[in-house]
């Protein structure tokens, strides 16, 4: 209580309202102060009666709530009316006029101290709503820094879901893709062994042996290069978006199950746009939709039938349409495709995450993936992606 007075006593402003009082009081009462009249006090203003003093007094009391606070003004509007209401009872000759003079200043100070206090009042109000802003804020970035590693989470899920979509559908390539392998190397066998009994027999001149050796050849680099490609499908590679030509991805694609597609009485017609443009896309997961898409389509041609593969561009955007003339998809099924775990495949041990996980991968590239079906002719996938990915989450 005393530190907040002499804090106000040694406030300058308070000396300032206290000075412009005194003047305020040496104006209104120059006779009895200074033995002369208020007009002679003005004199070198031109003025011939007094004019200032009432006025004057507005100075204090608006200085005083401008500078001070709203009570300081209330206090500084008494200490005004005190000073201005003895000259009107008693000095003043012009009673009517210095009554409502003196009643004009009483309300224009009045108004000019509500004034005050409401534009205060509003400013406290305005730094309040910034202050609530700011807390709203600091709040805001801390669930966006919760909602970040919730994301990254969800991203590691997302790559853990897709990484065993693949591997269960390389189980499901396993048998077929062995088969694939072994063929190459019998080969390679027989032509060692038959190379062999020639060299013992001394029948070997350099043109059997090159020719025996560039079939050989041949044989392993195809194996080589199935291995390679599988050993690229498996790979967990973290996505990387690059300029991608679809006809290419496809065609790893349907390498990886040339042996089922073949030994299921499948003809593949293959209808990939030669001009198709590129694509900005990540190779590999674009890939593993081709697969699971024919996969699936050879999955539902246990007896045979037409892969149709076809590419093409239409509203600058990519299509990948991938159709089969399998046993169809129920209209009650259409809706669920997508949706992980779903899967009618019992026999073959469906996982019913290829579609699931497919949808994920085109939803990344900004693109749409649909189906159409009619139970007992066949199924269409079709795979739209925007030539234009401009914005691609470049770290999803
Ligand atoms: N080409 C298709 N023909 C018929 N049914 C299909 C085709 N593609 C997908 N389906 C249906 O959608 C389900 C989900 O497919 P998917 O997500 O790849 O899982 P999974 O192949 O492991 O069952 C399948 O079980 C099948 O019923
Ligand atoms: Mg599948």
């Amino acid at each position: 209580m005393h530190y907040h007075w002499l804090k106000t006593l040694k406030s300058p402003h308070l000396w300032v309202v206290v000075f412009l009082f005194v003047v305020g009081v040496i104006l209104h009462y120059p006779q009895q102060i200074l033995a002369t009249d208020s007009a002679s006090l003005f004199s070198f203003l031109g003025l011939s009666r007094h004019a200032v003093e009432r006025i004057f007094l507005l100075l204090p009391l608006g200085y005083a709530g401008f500078f001070i606070g709203t009570r300081a003004g209330l206090i500084s509007l008494a200490i005004a009316t005190a000073i201005m209401l003895p000259r009107v009872f008693l000095i003043s000759q012009y009673f009517a006029d210095a009554l409502f003079e003196t009643i004009g200043v009483i309300v224009i100070g009045s108004l000019v101290l509500l004034w005050i206090y409401y534009d205060r009042k509003r400013k406290e109000q305005e730094q309040q709503i910034l202050t609530t802003l700011e807390e709203s804020n600091k709040q805001l970035q801390s669930y966006s820094k919760a909602l970040e590693i919730n994301h990254r989470r969800l991203k590691e899920t997302q790559a853990q879901v897709i990484q065993a979509e693949k591997l269960t559908s390389l189980g499901q390539l396993a048998a077929s893709i062995a088969h694939e392998i072994n063929n190459p190397l019998s080969g390679t066998l027989v032509y060692t062994q038959l190379l062999a009994r020639k060299v013992e027999r001394g029948e070997a001149d350099n043109e059997v042996t090159l020719d025996y050796l560039s079939k050989m050849e041949s044989e392993l680099v195809r194996s080589t290069k199935l291995v390679q490609n599988l050993l690229n499908f498996a790979r967990q590679s973290t996505p990387e978006f690059q300029s991608v030509n679809m006809n290419t991805v496809v065609n790893h694609a349907l390498d990886l199950v040339s042996h089922s597609v073949e030994e299921q009485d499948i003809r593949v017609f293959n209808e990939l746009e030669p001009s198709l443009p590129e694509i900005t896309a990540d190779p590999s997961q674009i890939q593993q939709v081709c697969l699971s898409l024919i996969i699936n389509a050879v999955q539902a041609m246990p007896r045979g039938g037409r892969l149709t593969l076809r590419t093409y561009v239409h509203n600058s955007k990519i299509k990948l349409e991938v159709q089969d003339t399998g046993i169809g998809i129920p209209p009650e099924n259409i809706g669920k495709l997508f949706t992980p775990f779903f899967s009618t495949k019992a026999d073959v041990k469906g996982v019913g995450l290829g579609l699931a996980v497919a949808y994920g991968i085109i939803h990344r590239h900004k693109g749409r993936i649909e189906a159409q079906s009619k139970v007992g002719e066949g199924s269409t996938f079709t795979v739209t992606i925007p030539l234009q990915t401009g914005s691609l989450e470049k770290d999803s």
